[in-house]
């Protein structure tokens, strides 16, 4: 039998330099491991959602609404239509907004340009908003994915 030994001094602090070490690593690689791979978000599980009343939003102008853990566009049209965008620009992820004064989607950060079937203008987005489909039931204005 080996009687328990003392720690020595300097075993002790070469304990808690390795500790404070592996500390640091883990408090500086977590962020950066959580950008690189974001959690899963409600916005895969919500298909639709209701995203206004009847009444709720004038012609010629625009609501936006949550869809899942993402903004979307519901707008009234000039001509009376109601239309469903995801208000995510396709530029940088920017939230679009309704321009009435030139019946446009608009987004302030880089002046993407969008027209109302989501198709780019101009500026910078690479692709046309992702259109949603719009039902009337009852009162309510629903706004789901195509299928
Ligand atoms: S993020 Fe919309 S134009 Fe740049």
């Amino acid at each position: 039998m080996c009687p328990a030994q003392p720690i020595s001094r300097r075993a002790f602090l070469r304990f808690l330099l390795k500790g404070g070490v592996l500390a640091f690593l883990g408090a500086a690689l977590y962020p950066i491991v959580r950008y690189l791979y974001p959690p899963r978000g409600a916005e895969s599980s919500v298909s639709n959602v209701v995203a206004a009343q009847i009444g709720e939003v004038a012609t010629n102008s625009a609501k936006v609404f949550r869809f899942g853990n993402r903004p979307g566009i519901l707008i009234h049209t000039p001509q009376g239509e109601l239309k469903a965008f995801s208000a995510v620009c396709t530029h940088l992820n920017c939230t679009v907004q309704y321009d009435p004064q030139v019946s446009v989607i608009w987004c302030a950060c880089h002046n993407g340009k969008f027209d109302l079937n989501g198709q780019v203008i101009s500026g910078p987005p690479p692709r046309p908003l992702e259109a949603f489909q719009v039902n009337v039931r009852g009162e309510e204005i629903i706004v789901s994915k195509p299928a």
